[in-house]
């Protein structure tokens, strides 16, 4: 019995031995593996995203293993574990619940996996390396200050009605946009130019859970009903182009953008087809494009320096604390898009072409 069980070791030791020899005749199994761990494909940004980074990963010479968990978290963490098992060198993850992922990646760090964040920030744990994301901050700037301008807010104008939303109470990301957003907004509700009928100011009462545009619909759908009988909505601070289209959907089944009843300004972010259609239809009024074509790169190129046993440029060493120290990072700039320069920032930079648009 432990005769034949050593000839059975052998001949698996020769088989292995064989199969590798034969792997490695095949070239590309030699470059290192990168597992990309994106958060769903419900949004047309992600999918962007996720092929971007596949195409800088490859055109750089690396094996890619990229993963969609459509929201589901636990998903995304057994995703994440088998990339580590089949042997990924480095990670690049954009999370669904920013702290979900401590245990995993203290499974990364213990097999010498580095970890890129991506867009999103991982936070509780020691264990990332880098952080390739948009001035976030600056993307709620951007869409508060976009609703001052088109109020006019500065010249004294108002009162006006507003309505607030934010993004996911997991996604840090939610937090730098909305109070990025109400450095422009809070001195105008503070004197009065700005209302807020529905009383909801505070983070936890106008997030919404996941990014989810349905429920963005239901919140504003109750919000007309309680608050709105005998006033209209000027203006709705929406933090990403999904909650916008329900948001938007919601005005429009009470009568705006009907008889008179004019749309209020509503902001977005992502730039994404649904959106931008809308903002050329006269619907929504802004969003903020932020090109996922610069983000990958930019996180490919973190990739590549830390497999070269480099330091990645960073130009941020100070704002993303996640809980346990400072991620160094790297904040690419967010742009606002609306019906004035949709052109130039979306067709002409070759984004899109007309065609995607419908045009
Ligand atoms: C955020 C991201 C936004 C938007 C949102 C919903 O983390 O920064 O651009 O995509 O998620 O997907």
């Amino acid at each position: 019995m432990k005769r034949l069980s050593s000839v059975f070791v052998l001949v698996l030791f020769a088989l292995v031995a064989v199969g590798s020899v034969f792997a490695s005749g095949q070239g590309e199994s030699d470059a290192p593996l990168v597992g990309v761990a994106m958060p769903t494909q419900s949004s047309q940004r992600w999918i962007q995203d996720g092929n971007y980074m596949k195409q800088a990963l490859e055109e750089r010479g690396y094996r890619v293993d990229l993963q969609y968990a459509e929201d589901n978290i636990d998903a995304q963490v057994s995703q994440i574990e088998n990339m580590i098992v089949k042997g990924a060198d480095v990670l690049v993850i954009a999370a669904i619940d920013g702290a979900s992922l401590t245990n995993v990646l203290q499974q990364a760090a213990d097999n010498d996996v580095s970890v890129i964040s991506y867009d999103r920030l991982i936070i509780n744990t020691p264990n990332v390396d880098y952080y390739a994301t948009f001035d976030n901050f600056q993307v709620g700037v951007l869409q508060g200050g976009y609703i001052v301008d088109a109020l006019d807010l500065e010249s004294g104008a108002g009162p006006f009605n507003i309505e607030l939303f934010a993004g996911s109470p997991d996604d840090t990301n939610a937090y730098y946009f909305f109070d990025g957003a109400m450095s422009e907004l809070q001195p105008y509700i503070d004197n009065g130019q700005l209302v807020v009928p529905s009383g909801q100011t505070d983070f936890d009462q106008v997030a919404t859970l996941r990014w989810d545009g349905a429920t963005a619909q239901q919140r504003m759908d109750n919000i007309l009903a309680a608050y709105y009988t005998d006033r209209e909505v000027d203006a709705v601070l929406s933090p990403y182009d999904g909650l916008s289209i329900g948001i938007l959907s919601a005005l429009k089944s009470v009568g705006y953008g009907e008889g008179g009843k004019e749309l209020p300004i509503v902001t977005g972010q992502d730039a994404e087809v649904p959106s931008v259609k809308s903002i050329l239809a006269g619907e929504q009024t802004s969003t903020v494009f932020k090109d996922t074509r610069v983000l990958a790169d930019r996180a490919a190129n973190m990739v590549d320096a830390v497999l070269q046993g480099t330091e990645p440029e960073i130009n941020d060493t100070e704002t993303y604390d996640n809980g346990v120290f400072v991620v160094p990072s790297y904040l690419e700039s967010p742009v606002s898009v609306d019906i004035n320069n949709w052109e130039e920032v979306l067709i002409d930079s070759g984004y899109y072409t007309r065609e995607d648009l419908g045009l």
